[in-house]
């Protein structure tokens, strides 16, 4: 048996892809959907790599079939989307909208028939404009608002949908977007106004699950990021730079959900979750319990102490010994493990069954004249990190599954389409598909690991 051979995993491990919404749909103001954070950040001279803009883009949104007819043919078991909150409740409150509502039902629809199991994510960062204009995640409105399009949703689908996230990586969408400004909406909030953003985040989360629930809806989780965090150097004066960034990044997110509490350490980024924002009950509200956990896991991260100057209690750093993908990501399928296991060990009873709801990698993929990309560095990519999810498992983790991100090469956020993660390439002039060798590969896993014993 090879390290990533068939057997090491259960043979009810669930395998699928993940896509997003806004990184997929284009159609921006198809069928009365109104703008999102992004297209009004996208629209922003020099926010996105290259001024490209998401619409069209892929085109999911009229191409569905054929990125169907894609899933089909890799042979996943679940397929993982998101819904654009804009598309289904223009401006982000009040009445559903049919029209886009229909999409996402023949969409599940579709892919029932298909024998796949869709898994959907309420929020994947695309905020209705409208919802920004009121005050965005800085307002304790949007968590209410949030609860009740999860119920519209929950209610129109929930007799389908065999999993379900609130949200999608709210630590991202709060570091990149309201802290440092890389993503939209663009903001550079510090202290309470910060921490606003991350506590109205988790109360929504808390809020949307329970409105999940109501509608009968099976398996209700939420999705994180984590990275474990190596110390730039062996001087003891990077180690409270390791807590604080392991706090923000790996704990901000994950304590208030399974602990009950904010994690230590809050203090050194002028955050402070003892004041008036938390207000009584909203903790037991952030605590509902979840039926499981989602892990997104692409790579380590390196921090020294800070310098002089430096807004943050640590200096981000690349630790050494790494290969890099394109998007300058270091190469560390041995923190996959680490994560899975420190998952495990910080949280105990409290942690949930896990699924890896994200792994890949962007590579400068060639392709040739019928753009086919001949992929090798991706497949050694997903190799590695299918292994280290083995590896997890066979230390005693409950992991499920795992999603490779993503289908299709698609809006990279600030760094446009230029970044590629897809399993099928896209041609971003013609908006063709052309299946890459780790289509294939993906496939062929999928096939003898379900088949083994
Ligand atoms: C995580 C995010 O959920 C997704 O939107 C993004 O494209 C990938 N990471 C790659 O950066």
């Amino acid at each position: 048996m090879t390290a990533n051979g068939p057997g090491r995993l259960p043979a009810d491990f669930d395998w699928g892809v993940a896509t997003s919404a806004y990184q997929i749909e284009g159609a921006s103001d198809a069928d009365g959907r109104t703008p999102s954070v992004w297209d009004t950040f996208a629209a922003e001279p020099g926010r996105i790599a290259g001024g490209d803009l998401a619409d069209p883009g892929c085109d999911h949104y009229h191409r569905w079939r054929d990125d169907l007819d894609l899933l089909a043919g890799l042979g996943v078991h679940s397929y993982r989307f998101s819904i654009s909150w804009s598309r289904v409740i223009p401006g982000g409150r009040g009445t559903g909208n049919p029209r886009g509502l229909a999409f996402y039902d023949r969409l599940v629809d579709a892919l029932l028939a298909a024998g796949i199991d869709p898994v959907i994510a309420l929020f994947h960062w695309d905020l209705p404009q409208d919802l920004q204009d009121a005050g965005g995640w800085t307002a304790r409105d949007t968590a209410y608002a949030f609860a009740d399009y999860a119920l519209e949703i929950g209610t129109a689908l929930a007799d389908r949908v065999s999993r379900w996230a609130t949200m999608n990586e709210p630590f991202e969408h709060f570091a990149l977007g309201h802290v440092i400004g890389l993503h939209a909406p663009g903001q550079t909030l510090t202290g309470d106004e910060a921490f606003s953003v991350a506590h109205h985040l988790l109360l929504g989360h808390g809020l949307a699950a329970q409105a999940l629930r109501t509608t009968g809806a099976r398996q209700v989780g939420l999705i994180n990021s984590y990275a474990p965090v190596r110390p730039a150097s062996t001087d003891p004066a990077d180690g409270p730079a390791v807590s604080a960034l392991d706090a923000i990044q790996n704990r901000l997110f994950t304590d208030p959900v399974l602990l009950g509490g904010y994690p230590a350490g809050l203090e050194a980024f002028g955050m402070d979750p003892h004041g008036a924002l938390v207000r009584p009950g909203d903790l037991q509200e952030i605590a509902t319990p979840l039926d499981y956990l989602g892990v997104n896991y692409y790579t380590v991260l390196g921090a020294g102490a800070p310098q002089d100057g430096d807004p943050l209690p640590f200096r981000l750093t690349d630790p050494p010994g790494y290969e890099h993908t394109a998007s300058g990501w270091p190469v560390a399928p041995v923190g996959m493990r680490d994560t899975l296991q420190m998952l495990r060990e910080r949280y105990q009873q409290a942690l949930p069954p896990l699924y890896v709801t994200e792994t890949g990698a962007a590579y400068d993929d060639k392709p040739d004249a019928e753009d086919f990309c001949d992929d090798t560095e991706r497949i050694a990519f997903l190799s590695a990190h299918v292994a280290a999810v083995a590896d997890a498992v066979e230390a005693g983790v409950d992991v499920r599954g795992l999603m490779v991100w993503s289908l299709l090469d698609n809006f990279e956020w600030a760094e446009g389409f230029a970044k590629r993660f897809g399993l099928v390439q896209v041609n971003f002039e013609t908006a063709k598909r052309t299946p890459k060798a780790s289509y294939q590969w993906y496939r062929d896993l999928i096939k003898q690991q379900s088949e083994a014993t």
